[in-house]
């Protein structure tokens, strides 16, 4: 069997753990102060987005260090119960002076914040309390209201996406252990579909590499790895012009992106492909019924009720084309997915804000975005020592600082200014159908 590239490339020592410097740093800091016998906070939780190198730093660490390392995943645990065993026991039961150091890894931490048994969070907070060996979790997002109580235990240590020239250094190497041929033109379309995560970029290649041992830019179009922009228009045509319902509802095999986002295609390129109002209201309609559909989906989670949406959003759509307009008309890209994009970073920036205020003033995340950021980021752009009070206080990161004040991270890029939405799409990133 193939050995994922991700796991046989994955750093042996912590020297090898590529970019996020700063976290690296501070996860040594803390380590050091643990071993020193007076740890700065018991436990350390990382956190940032996927395939950025969070696990892997425990990881080497503990291989590099010779400690053990207890590995298990929350999310995976139904009960309070569950949590208390497993953690419990890898926290209490061993200490730095025994026979081999050891260090307990909780992956996937925000997993445990969204289920429905309540007990986790606490079992993991007496877990903190209580442990005798360093307790390192992990979590995508941190900043949900369940996790407060936890996150002031913690030292936080934030992971950032990783840079895209790095992300092509990396892949370059690995080009070369395993004697592949890989042009710069394809290593740039791998690094910028990745958006910053290494895993999917290094899987990408090892997806690539099964063509042969020579990749270049042919060998990309040849697969349609480059232009998903296309593989979405060829399932809008076989929407639009399929007869019947089963033929429409075929377009969603391997889509490659969520329904409810294919769906937005769909919504927002019918007015101009069906021209005849009664067809363009019986298709509304349709739309209209899965919509109800993806609403339910989504509140109770009923994935089941798919079957029902997907026939109706393409099906029903073909089945109401009744007239066929002349020649080709052109598929828009979605103004909402279109404007999801241009304001991602933004969004991002301002939930994780008002997440960090909502948090450290006990109200919710909606009333802090209302009632108190335009107060903190007037504040801020005028500086002082309230100012850094503040940013002291909210745990604010450079980026979000810089993002408030209106000024520019010194040595770093400019304030994201309100997001407009571009001009033309970009057609290549991952993003975009997940915006
Ligand atoms: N900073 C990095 N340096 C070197 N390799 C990395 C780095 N980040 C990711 N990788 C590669 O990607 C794989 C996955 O990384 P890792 O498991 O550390 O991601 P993660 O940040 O924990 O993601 P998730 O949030 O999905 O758990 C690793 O096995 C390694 O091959
Ligand atoms: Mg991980």
């Amino acid at each position: 069997m193939t050995v994922p590239w991700v796991e046989k490339y994955r750093p042996k020592r912590v020297s090898e753990v590529i970019d996020n410097k700063e976290a690296v740093q501070a996860f040594l800091s803390w380590m050091a102060s643990w071993e020193k016998g007076k740890p700065s906070k018991k436990a350390a939780l990382l956190y940032g987005p996927a395939g950025v190198g969070k696990t892997s730093l425990a990881i080497a660490y503990a291989t590099e260090k010779g400690y053990d390392l207890v590995e298990v995943n929350a999310s995976d645990w139904r009960t309070a119960e569950k949590v208390k065993a497993v953690v419990g026991s890898a926290c209490e039961y061993a200490t730095l002076n025994g026979m081999r150091k050891r260090v307990v890894l909780v992956d996937e931490v925000d997993g445990i914040a969204g289920q429905e048994d309540a007990g986790g969070i606490p079992a993991i907070k007496d877990a903190i309390e209580k442990t005798k060996v360093p307790l390192v979790l992990v979590a995508n997002n941190p900043w949900s209201q369940r996790l407060a109580t936890i996150r002031d235990m913690c030292e936080m240590i934030e992971f950032k996406h990783i840079h895209k020239q790095l992300i092509m250094s990396h892949l370059r190497k690995i080009c070369a252990l395993e004697g592949l041929e890989c042009s710069d033109e394809v290593l740039k379309a791998i690094a910028e579909r990745s958006n910053g995560d290494l895993r999917s970029a290094i899987n990408d290649l090892q997806a690539l590499a099964m063509v042969g041992p020579r990749i270049d830019g042919s060998t990309l179009a040849a697969l349609g790895y480059r232009d998903r922009v296309k593989e979405i228009f060829s399932a809008l045509v076989q929407v639009f012009q399929s007869k019947t319902i089963k033929d429409a509802w075929a377009s969603t095999e391997n889509i490659g992106m969520d329904i409810d986002n294919f769906f937005n295609w769909i919504l927002d390129n019918v007015p101009q492909q069906l021209t005849d109002l009664t067809d363009l209201e019986q298709a509304m309609d349709f739309l209209a019924r899965a919509d109800l559909y993806f609403t339910k989906i989504k509140k109770m989670q009923r994935w089941g009720l798919l079957r029902y949406a997907a026939p109706l959003m393409t099906g029903g759509v073909a089945i109401s084309k009744k007239k066929t307009s002349k020649g080709f008309v052109k598929f828009s890209f979605p103004q909402r997915i279109r404007m999801l994009q241009a304001t991602k970073r933004d969004r991002e920036i301002m939930n994780s804000v008002t997440s960090k205020m909502a948090s450290k003033c006990h109200m919710s995340s909606y009333k802090a975005g209302i009632e108190m950021l335009p107060f903190l980021s007037f504040i801020l752009k005028n500086d002082g020592d309230v100012a850094k009070d503040l940013t002291e206080f909210f745990e604010l990161s450079e980026s979000e600082k810089s993002y408030l004040s209106g000024k520019p991270r010194e040595g770093g890029e400019a304030r994201v200014k309100a997001a407009k939405p571009k001009k033309s799409p970009p057609t290549r990133r991952r993003s975009e159908a997940s915006a």
